[in-house]
């Protein structure tokens, strides 16, 4: 076959070098970019005169028969065509000729490439924003009903202060909901056109850049030429975000993976999203929190991968850069698949409410709450800890709880308690005590709520 560009050459491309070199394979997902890109590049070129109307008028038609007939699978791709880019062009040729081949005026395929890709993860960041808001939504939704549900708050994994399990989950709402701005952030650096860059130093032609731009949806046309087509920060800031995604879903994958366990037994998932065992018959098991927090690693593969391509390489457009798209295609792909199946499994599972307010019985988890008793009674801090250090370790010695020991006994190690010590233990007090802003204390929890749904629906 011969090449858009084989003018020059005068022997075919070795069949290696063919496969070696050609993207249509993974870039072929980007064909209604590269079309929508080659309309108003299209257009443009007539209204500005470059190209006589009725030519562009065929072309633009004929680049919607052929996204056409892509979506309705009617088109093989050539890998010996390279990439997305030219096998359209050659596409586009082939059904209408020399008028065809105008097309590629004024344009390269740097510039267009790097539209192409920008206006690909424009979309699919919008669509991970989307996603997110599902899994808000999910969040908020179980943080209300379990607005009275008290659990065991950790640091290193060991019991630390009892707090409301909505305020642990609202804790996650927070990370998606910066997740959620750095979309935004990254989308707005995306959405920025690069045509009218040429191969690097601009272009000869009377171009409408804005024109371009103004019919994508895009929100400005970018200020350097040979930044326009050598820049991949915005493909790496998507896979960060996409790391940063994966990094939280994370997060809540490993909690519910021990909250599942017989050892913690706060939640039990849906059979519809657990998975047996081939051999244990009793077994059930967290698989989609187990994947999802596996996936992660490959997300922060694909960022680190981008980040090594780019960094040797000098001004302007290398091919080397064709290897960002499997990258940053593989960790948007990911999370697309993991947020909603992850969404669900959280939805359909059932929190086990008597296990969590079991589980802040242990650990002397109100032992905090008894040194700020001593403080408000006016013993420095530094005292009342000590104080209180004594009396878990005769709790232990006596296998009883702070609040079960009796009057006598909490005099013994200070006459500064009194009666009304036994309610400052009682955990709902301990949660409701912390009633700064921010804090567990069920007034503050539930204004947080109330807060997140405002903003999901303003
Ligand atoms: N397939 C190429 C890529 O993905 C398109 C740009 C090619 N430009 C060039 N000068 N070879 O990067």
């Amino acid at each position: 076959m011969e090449k858009l560009w084989g003018g020059r050459f005068s022997k075919n491309t070795n069949k290696k070098v063919d496969d070696f070199n050609s993207s249509i394979r993974f870039d072929m997902r980007m064909y209604r970019q590269d079309i929508n890109g080659s309309i108003a590049h299209c257009e443009m070129l007539a209204k500005q005169g470059i190209i006589p109307k009725p030519d562009a008028k065929l072309i633009v038609k004929t680049l919607g028969e052929i996204l056409n007939d892509i979506e309705n699978g009617k088109i093989t791709f050539s890998v010996e065509a390279e990439d997305i880019h030219m096998n359209i062009e050659k596409l586009l040729t082939e059904r209408i000729g020399d008028t065809g081949k105008k097309l590629h005026t004024g344009r390269s395929r740097n510039d267009q490439v790097a539209l192409d890709l920008r206006l690909y993860l424009r979309d699919e960041c919008e669509k991970v924003c989307r996603l997110i808001a599902d899994l808000k939504k999910t969040l908020i939704s179980l943080a209300e009903r379990h607005i009275d549900t008290i659990m065991p708050g950790y640091t290193h994994l060991q019991k630390a202060q009892p707090i409301l399990l909505s305020h642990h989950l609202m804790a996650y709402c927070e990370m998606f909901c910066r997740d959620t701005q750095r979309l935004e952030q990254c989308v707005a650096r995306i959405n920025i056109s690069p045509l009218g860059s040429g191969a690097l130093a601009g272009t000869v032609y009377p171009l409408d850049r804005e024109f371009v731009a103004a019919q994508l949806g895009m929100k400005a046309v970018t200020k350097n030429s040979i930044d326009a087509v050598s820049d991949r920060d915005f493909a790496i800031e998507t896979c960060f975000v996409m790391s940063m995604i994966m990094m939280h879903i994370s997060r809540l994958s490993e909690e519910i993976i021990l909250w599942a366990s017989d050892e913690f037994n706060f939640i039990e998932l849906d059979d519809a999203y657990s998975t047996g065992s081939s051999i244990m018959p009793q077994k059930k098991n967290p698989d989609i929190a187990e994947l999802s927090r596996g996936k992660t690693g490959r997300v922060y593969g694909d960022l680190i991968a981008l980040l090594t391509t780019m960094k040797g390489l000098p001004l302007a457009y290398n091919k080397d850069m064709q290897e960002d798209k499997e990258q940053v295609f593989d960790a948007v792909d990911t999370v697309l698949m993991t947020l909603p199946i992850f969404t669900e499994m959280l939805a359909t599972m059932k929190i086990n409410k008597k296990n969590m307010q079991n589980g802040v019985k242990r650990g002397f988890i109100n032992a905090t709450d008894a040194a700020d008793y001593l403080v408000k009674k006016g013993l420095p801090f530094r005292d009342a800890h000590k104080v209180i250090g004594e009396m878990v370790a005769h709790c232990i010695a006596e296998g009883k709880r702070l609040e079960q020991l009796t009057m006598d006994e909490f005099n013994s190690f200070s006459n500064l308690f009194e009666d009304d010590i036994y309610h400052i233990l009682s955990y709902q007090a301990c949660v409701d005590a912390r009633n700064v802003k921010g804090g567990t204390a069920t007034e503050q929890v539930t204004d947080a709520i109330f807060r997140a749904k405002k903003s999901l629906n303003p």
